[in-house]
């Protein structure tokens, strides 16, 4: 299976010219990638112009970093999962900790996952506790939230859906640690544990579970060797493509 690199782009950058600058040079580095795969999540405008420049490969795929939770109707400034699939996007981000800090509720969630598939974007499902106690209680605040998020949703889909594990208190720049490969690696097997009794264990053997949460080029060879993930949601150093790149060198040659 190819290692899955997501670049998050956030609210960035500001301009399409921008956009474009940043896509070209990631694509230039993706055509010599064997074993990795990239998506590349912009703000929603730009996707259409992105999947232009992206049509000549196959090795570079767009997705959006959200979707609404209605496919049709007066929606002020909400973006269907359908529209999303029209001009481009194979993928959105769903669940995202800075989304549901803005009120996005787990039932929001579940019906956008549902309405992802239904049209043919695979969703990425965020999920992630805020803190860590002595106690463990965040293995239950995992497990509620990937089976909430996947309520519904039957072993035909399993092979579409990406799980991407954000602790809340390693993503974005008020990050508080890095996290370790030994930590990672705990959480890891207990998604597996969780998929493997909603699907099946050989159904799992297809699922990606992916990291997400302050991941550069100096901690990307560690956890990716010693964690069990099979690849990353990138946030910050996705904006910086001599950053971005070196990553992706370092997973493809790990
Ligand atoms: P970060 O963001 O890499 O900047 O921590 C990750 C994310 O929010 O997906």
């Amino acid at each position: 299976m190819k290692k899955i690199v997501i670049a998050n782009w956030k609210m960035n950058p500001q301009s399409l010219r921008e956009a474009e600058d940043l896509f070209k040079n990631v694509k230039k580095k993706s055509s010599k990638l064997k074993k990795v795969k990239i998506i590349i999540c912009p703000p929603a405008v730009y996707i259409e112009r992105l999947r232009k420049l992206s049509e000549k490969t196959n090795t570079t795929f767009l997705g959006a970093q959200d979707c609404f939770y209605r496919e049709y109707g007066a929606w002020t400034g909400k973006l269907s999962p359908k529209m999303l699939r029209n001009v481009g996007a194979d993928f959105v981000i769903l669940g995202h900790s800075e989304l549901k800090s803005l009120g996005d509720t787990y039932d929001d969630i579940n019906i956008k996952v549902k309405l992802a598939l239904k049209n043919k974007l695979t969703p990425i499902i965020c999920v992630g506790e805020e803190n860590r106690d002595n106690q463990g209680t965040y293995f239950s605040m995992i497990e509620k939230q990937i089976l909430s998020a996947l309520s519904g949703v039957g072993s035909q889909f399993s092979d579409k859906i990406i799980i991407a594990y954000e602790p809340i208190w390693a993503v974005g720049k008020d990050a508080k640690k890095i996290i370790s490969p030994e930590e990672l690696i705990q959480i890891v097997i207990f998604i597996k544990k969780i998929l493997a009794d909603k699907y099946g264990v050989e159904k799992i053997k297809k699922i990606n579970i992916l990291y997400g949460g302050s991941v550069n080029f100096r901690n990307v060879e560690e956890l990716i060797q010693k964690s069990g993930v099979n690849g990353f949601l990138i946030g910050r150093d996705s904006l910086v493509y001599k950053n971005f790149n070196n990553i992706l060198d370092i997973i493809e040659n790990s």
